[in-house]
């Protein structure tokens, strides 16, 4: 016998339970989990009816090459792989306030006058739009407003010949289908409001962009569901304090996942950020002990950043270890390679870092650059004047070659820096035109001494404090 529908739903990860909990066990979040009016009962079987026969076609046709649509806004454009694909759902994920639908606004804004923009709003009232696009400066673009929260009033209004070639929807959260009973930003509301959007704009062929608020837990409220369901799911992200904004790409079946869009926020709404390590490393303090920049690759592009350590003396039974930016267990790993394969042991000390300016990096590259600004902390020795690093810290204390050396060269010289303590660099590699002087690391021991971390430094250092 088939079991009955569950009607508990986590609100978070979207499993369905038969009887309500307090902690989903899929997700293991807590309250999550309500009581959801019961979808519609599954038929058992296919029945008697003889369905129609779907013809097969061979793998070398020719796929008509729908032309991408640009929105002209080159840090959104490249983050989508090339420009909106006609009939695909793009859903872009952010915490409330970070600034997608000003966003959106700016990219339907653009594009309008290119081929018709829908923009609804089931958050803000006409007006509030209107406001909005006059302080971007777009109340003359030929943009088409809704406010509506009725998906099925929504979808008779695009489901037309002559309907808009882009819509944006915003928030999916603020949607409902008037057959549910659950409430809107359910699981079950959102997961059908984005279905019926999805269909229709994949009928008419037009590219439906999906605002979605994150939970604190830094999903989409919901849907997972709903990134299996579109064809790209950006992600809108940034520190409340700073000025910039991130938009980046989690999945992309159009393009590549790995490309990061830089913005600023100003008073006049987002400005494309061109020149991004410029930005990052404004606000650096030259001569300082406990920093380091780091060389990275975000996506295609060189990205250059400034890694922060701090340690302090601890009065804790286990130190701390606080981490921003970066991955923590990246940094324990460091740390014990610096204990085991190096003799410098921080047990008893406090250990800060942080990548300044709110980026997160991923990349493992970033291991020298860490190790760096550690060890100038402990020292208490600035990083040699005009220096990057980068390299990956192997559990024996080696340092591994990365991806893209030119590239990241290339970018330092540029902005004015002169060194680069970099992998052994292999022969292949055409380091030789970069215009900056290659100090090679093969093991992590080896950049002790620049540090005054060796132990004859730090003894002598410690015979000084003594001797205060
Ligand atoms: P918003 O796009 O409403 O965020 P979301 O849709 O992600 O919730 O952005 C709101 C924030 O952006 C708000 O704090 C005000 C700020 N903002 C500016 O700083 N400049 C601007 O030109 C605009 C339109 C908003
Ligand atoms: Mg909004």
């Amino acid at each position: 016998m088939a079991r009955a529908a569950a009607h508990y739903v986590c609100q978070d990860c979207g499993a369905a339970h038969g009887k309500w909990t307090g902690r989903c066990d899929d997700c293991g979040a807590w309250n999550s989990v309500i009581e959801e009016a019961p979808v519609d009962a599954v038929p058992k079987g296919l029945g008697t009816a003889r369905g129609h026969v779907v013809p097969f076609v061979s793998l070398d046709g020719v796929a008509a090459d729908a032309p991408r649509r640009m929105s002209g806004i080159a840090e959104f454009d490249r983050v989508t792989g090339g420009g909106l694909v006609p009939g695909s759902g793009i859903l872009v994920g952010g915490d409330p306030g970070i600034g997608k639908s000003t966003l959106l606004l700016q990219v339907v804004g653009r594009m309008a006058a290119g081929g018709t923009c829908a923009y609804v709003s089931g958050e803000e009232a006409i007006d509030q739009v209107r406001m909005r696009a006059a302080r971007l400066g777009l109340a003359s673009a030929p943009v088409r407003l809704a406010s509506a929260t009725n998906v099925r009033d929504i979808v008779a209004t695009l489901d037309v010949d002559d309907g808009p070639a882009v819509v944006v929807i915003d928030s999916i959260q603020t949607m409902f289908v008037d057959t549910l009973e659950s409430a809107p930003g359910s699981v079950a509301q959102v997961r059908a409001s984005a279905q019926e959007l999805i269909r229709v704009a994949k009928r008419r062929g037009f590219t439906v962009l999906l605002v979605g608020h994150v939970t604190k837990e830094g999903t989409i409220a919901g849907p997972r569901v709903l990134e299996h369901m579109v064809d790209t799911v950006l992600y809108f992200e940034g520190e409340r304090g700073h000025q910039f904004r991130l938009l980046r790409a989690i999945k992309n079946r159009y393009g590549p996942t790995d490309e990061i869009g830089v913005f600023e926020m100003t008073d006049s709404g987002l400005m494309e950020v061109a020149n991004p390590s410029a930005l990052f490393l404004a606000e650096r303090r030259r001569n300082v002990s406990g920093a380091a920049v780091f060389a990275g690759i975000e996506g295609t592009r060189p990205l250059l950043v400034e890694v922060q350590a701090l340690v302090a003396p601890s009065a804790l039974a286990t130190p701390r270890r606080a981490v921003v930016g970066w991955d923590s267990a990246r940094l324990a790993m460091v740390l014990a390679v610096l204990d085991a394969r190096c003799g410098l042991s921080l047990a008893g000390r406090d250990v800060y870092l942080n990548v300044a300016g709110g980026l997160r990096i991923g990349e493992p590259a970033a291991d020298l650059a860490v190790a760096g600004a550690i060890l100038s902390a402990v020292g208490d020795r600035p990083a040699p004047e005009g220096t990057v690093m980068f390299g990956e810290i192997g559990l024996s204390g080696e340092v591994r070659g990365v991806g893209q050396t030119p590239q990241r060269l290339k970018e330092a010289a540029k902005l004015g820096f002169v060194r680069a303590m970099t992998p052994p660099v292999s022969p292949g590699n055409s380091v030789a035109d970069a215009a900056i002087e290659i100090h090679e690391i093969s093991h992590l021991r080896d950049l002790l001494a620049p540090f005054g971390c060796d132990d004859g430094a730090l003894a002598a250092a410690a015979r000084r404090e003594e001797a205060v």
